[in-house]
Parts: structure tokens; C-alpha cells; sequence
């Protein structure tokens, strides 16, 4: 027992050298509570250790970790300091609560052009700005899946905010991914980007393009969907560990089954509809004019706004 309460930091565990604690750190294992809930195989591919000194490592980080418990009301104070980010636009705003939300995930579906990859540049640029002052004074990592990036756009929307546009460039980093894997890749390893970088947002714009056009058909869903659990799980845990907002991007698909309203259904099916915090569906109305449905949502009832695509960004 004494040998395991000494145990305060990665290069405490058994069999854990500095050159192996690099590793691991590189490999987003860098603390005892990732390590402990880590598979083992995965901190052994990650340093080259042996399977049996990393089971033995994460037993031993298992042992040294507690888990607090907080009762209601300390939760209650905590959430009321939860960054959130402004849209833009204050209706929308409202309905959310104040913005999007610091610590969670905030997906927005709609057909094409409806301004979902719109609203993220406007958010890159948001996160920016101060706290109090409608941002979480971060940067931003945008995972590219379709190419739509525009640094044209953010440096129009930057100027609007009265931002240095070339600082606000600087302060995206853009990953553009041509297949699932490398979409998947750029999350598992964010962990050193968004700690170098301050990073408060995280866009996947968007999440299921690469997944779908990769895995047709019925007898492929199994692993796709496997695959897609573990990286949003990931986001997840991004969002939590770093108090970060994460922002996703979905495409929708018309649902036979819905037989009166709208049949406009989000796709990626229960996985993401339960992991999204908070969720967003957006359409076309008249001329610049969005008309924003909160449908789901921890906190607030349902809820629309309508909102105006501007050359400056999101607006009233
Ligand atoms: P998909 O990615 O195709 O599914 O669509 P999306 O929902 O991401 O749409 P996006 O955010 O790209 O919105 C496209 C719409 O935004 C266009 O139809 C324009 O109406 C508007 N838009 C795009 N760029 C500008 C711009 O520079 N100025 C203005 N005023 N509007 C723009
Ligand atoms: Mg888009």
C-alpha cells in the first residue's frame, strides 16, 4: 500500500521509464486517469512496451487514482461557469442558453447549404474573442472532411469581429482528412494541439461524410458504426478534459417512416443521436434568412430562431 500511494505522476508507475512517460504523453496518455482506463494493448503499441508491463501499468494507475463525487449543488455552481461561445447571432443565442456550450458536444443537421460549415466559421472566429465577451479566448482545430474550409470567409468574419485577421488565421489549425482513418487519426492525437495551442473548439465539419461514402450498404454498418462510437467517445473525452466545445456537422437523409411533418433525419443513427449534447437543425429560408430548431437539448426547451447568413457572419 505505501509503494501505491507514492504513485502522484505517470513516471511513478512500475516499469515506467522518462523516455517510455514521453511516449505515452505523446500518445495522449498523459495522465494516471488516462492510463487507468486505457486498454493495455493500446499504451504497448503506443511505447513498444511489453503487454504484460503495460497491464501492470494500468493496474498500478488504477490503484493510485479516486474518483471524487460531487453532490448536486457543486455541480450546479460549476455548471453555471461553463464557457459557451456566441453564435453570432443573440436569438440563437437564447435559445441555447448563451451560445455553444464549453464541455460538450453541439451538432447542427441540415441539407446542403442550409449554412452548417457557415456557423463554424463563425464560431472559429468567436472562440477567439475574450471571455465575457462572447468567446473563450482559445483557437480552434477544424477536422476538413469535404474540403469546404475557406480562410477567405473566416478572414471577412475575423475583420467584422475587429480581430487581427492574421492572428486569427494563425490561431486555426486545419486538418484536412480524405479518408475516415485519417479523420479518426486526427482526433486520437489532438490531445498535444489543443494543449500547445489553447484550444477551446473543436469543428468535424463533417462528422459523417467520409464514414458513409466509405462503408455502403447494410453489411458494412456493424463496423462503421463501431468505428464512429469510439471517435466520437473520443470527442467526448476531448470536451471534458480540456473544457473545450466541440461542434459537428451532420447530413440528413428523408425518413420513410415519418409519415406526417418533416422527414428530414439526421444520419449516423442512435450513436451520434445520443452523444451530441445538444442538438441543432438547420434550414433554408427566404434569401440569406436560417431558420434554427433547437430540437435537443440538456437544459432548454425546444426552441427556434431565425438567423441571416451576412458577408460579416452569422446575424440577427
Ligand atoms: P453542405 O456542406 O453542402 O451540406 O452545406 P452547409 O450547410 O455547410 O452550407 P454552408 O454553410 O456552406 O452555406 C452555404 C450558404 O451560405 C450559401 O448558399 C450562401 O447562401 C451562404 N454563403 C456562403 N458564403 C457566403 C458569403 O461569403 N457571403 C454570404 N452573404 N453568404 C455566403
Ligand atoms: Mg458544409
Amino acid at each position: 500500500m505505501a509503494k501505491e500511494k507514492s504513485i502522484k505522476s505517470i513516471e511513478d508507475l512500475p516499469g515506467i521509464g522518462p523516455t517510455t512517460a514521453e511516449k505515452l504523453k505523446a500518445s495522449g496518455f498523459d495522465s494516471l486517469d488516462s492510463i487507468a482506463v486505457a486498454v493495455p494493448s493500446d499504451l504497448a503499441d503506443a511505447t513498444g512496451m511489453s503487454l504484460e508491463a503495460a497491464k501492470k501499468a494500468v493496474e498500478a494507475a488504477k490503484q493510485a487514482t479516486t474518483l471524487e463525487f460531487s453532490s448536486a449543488s457543486e455541480v450546479y455552481e460549476r455548471r453555471k461557469v461553463l464557457g459557451r461561445i456566441s453564435t453570432g447571432a443573440a436569438s440563437l443565442d437564447e435559445i441555447l442558453g448563451g451560445g455553444v456550450e464549453a464541455n460538450g458536444i453541439t451538432e447542427v443537421y441540415g441539407k446542403f447549404a442550409s449554412g452548417k460549415t457557415q456557423l463554424g466559421f463563425q464560431l472559429c472566429v468567436n472562440v477567439q474573442l475574450p471571455v465575457g465577451k462572447g468567446g473563450l479566448d482559445g483557437g480552434v482545430l477544424f477536422i476538413d472532411t469535404e474540403g469546404t474550409f475557406r480562410p477567405e470567409r473566416i478572414e471577412a468574419i475575423a475583420k467584422a469581429a475587429e480581430l487581427d485577421t492574421a492572428k486569427a488565421l494563425d490561431n486555426i489549425s486545419v486538418v484536412r482528412a480524405v479518408s475516415s482513418d485519417q479523420q479518426i487519426l486526427a482526433i486520437e492525437r489532438a490531445d498535444k494541439t489543443i494543449k500547445e495551442k489553447n484550444i477551446k473548439l473543436v469543428v468535424v465539419d463533417s462528422l459523417m461524410s467520409l464514414f458513409r461514402s466509405e462503408y455502403p450498404g447494410r453489411g458494412a454498418l456493424g463496423e462503421r458504426q463501431q468505428k464512429l462510437n469510439a471517435h466520437i467517445h473520443k470527442l467526448q473525452s476531448l470536451a471534458d478534459s480540456h473544457g473545450l466545445a466541440v461542434y459537428i456537422t451532420n447530413q440528413v437523409m428523408d425518413n420513410p417512416a415519418i409519415l406526417f411533418g418533416d422527414p428530414t433525419t439526421p444520419v449516423g443513427g442512435n450513436i451520434v443521436a445520443h452523444a451530441a449534447t445538444t442538438r441543432l437543425y438547420m434550414r433554408k429560408s427566404k434569401e440569406e434568412k436560417r431558420i434554427v430548431r433547437l430540437v435537443d437539448s440538456p437544459s432548454m426547451p425546444e426552441a427556434e430562431a431565425v438567423i441571416k447568413i451576412t458577408p460579416n457572419g452569422i446575424r440577427d
